[in-house]
């Protein structure tokens, strides 16, 4: 980095800091937005993609930069020189986001991009802008169990300072039932992309499967995607997203966003990567409470989560 680059790099951290905040919440057709996504919405609403540019949606936390990261490298035939080439968020912007800077917002950054472009959202399927579907674009879907989604969910609004406060664990569980967590309700964007999958060609993924077996999650991929890379780079690609990788690459575990912004000392961005660790967090009442009340919100819909492996 040259030393003109250093100083605007720490300026922009300086200006950041200033203007941290945890940004309320503000309803956009029902579903609760951090302000600044709810005040921009008819820029983001409007968004036109190319036919050629494709889709990643999740609620947050259910495996969206492992996938980033594995969609890259397939892209980029398994060179991880060439995946190392910028951040995550830079590599794949982030359609809805207006981080501060050094990050610059979503539709910015897809301004200066060339499509195909590798977009991420954690938009309900609703919220989506229309163009996505209108232009046949292809969409990855990734789903996350409940609980564990809940869990990892926890930890980020602890580090991310500019998402709304936590608050206690006991509380954080109920805000997650009723749907009050930033990007809204977890049951509604689970089964709002699962009801469109076919309609719509989304390939539904879920999180423990790439747990349990990632190669064969990587080749699903690879034919959605119409590539042809061999089995060697295929075991590049599963070595190189290893969590234990991911976590030590400064390219994928988001040590490019500011301290003041992602605190990783309270909770790093790669935290533990595993499925089951909501058993760690939820007393056995907690557990039963929130199984009770998962059987009504997701009934006469067979989405098959699990929550052990
Ligand atoms: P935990 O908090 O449970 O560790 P997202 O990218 O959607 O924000 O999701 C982040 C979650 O995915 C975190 O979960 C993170 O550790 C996990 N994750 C990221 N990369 C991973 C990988 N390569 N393998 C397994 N889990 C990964």
């Amino acid at each position: 980095m040259s030393g003109e680059q250093e100083i605007s790099y720490s300026e922009a951290i300086q200006k950041a800091s200033a203007s941290i905040t945890r940004f309320p919440l503000i309803p956009v057709r029902g579903v609760p937005l951090m302000s600044y996504i709810a005040n921009n919405w008819d820029s983001i609403w409007a968004f036109r993609p190319d036919p050629s540019d494709l889709l990643i949606a999740t609620y947050p936390k259910a495996g969206t930069t492992w996938t980033q990261e594995i969609i890259d490298l397939l892209l980029h035939n398994g060179d991880a020189e060439a995946c190392k080439r910028a951040p995550t968020p830079v590599r794949s912007p982030f359609l809805e986001i207006n981080s501060p800077p050094p990050i610059p917002s979503g539709l910015d950054l897809l301004k200066t991009m060339d499509p195909p472009r590798l977009i991420k959202t954690h938009l309900p399927f609703q919220l989506v802008p229309p163009g996505f579907w209108e232009n046949k674009c292809k969409a990855i879907y990734v789903a996350r169990n409940a609980k564990d989604n809940l869990v990892s969910y926890y930890h980020f609004d602890c580090m991310n300072l500019t998402q709304p406060e936590p608050g206690p664990w006991e509380g954080y569980i109920h805000k997650f039932m009723c749907g009050e967590l930033s990007w809204g309700s977890w049951y509604d964007h689970v089964k709002g992309y699962w009801a469109e999958r076919e309609k719509r060609n989304i390939l539904y993924l879920f999180y423990e499967d790439m747990k349990e077996n990632p190669r064969r999650e990587v080749e699903r991929i690879m034919r959605y995607l119409d590539l042809s890379v061999s089995d060697e780079v295929i075991s590049k690609i599963v070595e190189l997203t290893s969590f234990k990788n991911m976590k030590e690459n400064p390219m994928t575990n988001y040590s490019c966003v500011p301290a003041p912004v992602f605190d990783q000392s309270i909770s790093p961005f790669m935290r533990k990567g595993e499925v089951g660790d909501w058993t760690n967090h939820f007393t056995p009442e907690q557990s039963k409470m929130f199984d009770e009340d998962y059987e009504k919100q997701m009934k006469g819909v067979n989405i098959p989560f699990r929550t052990l492996i």
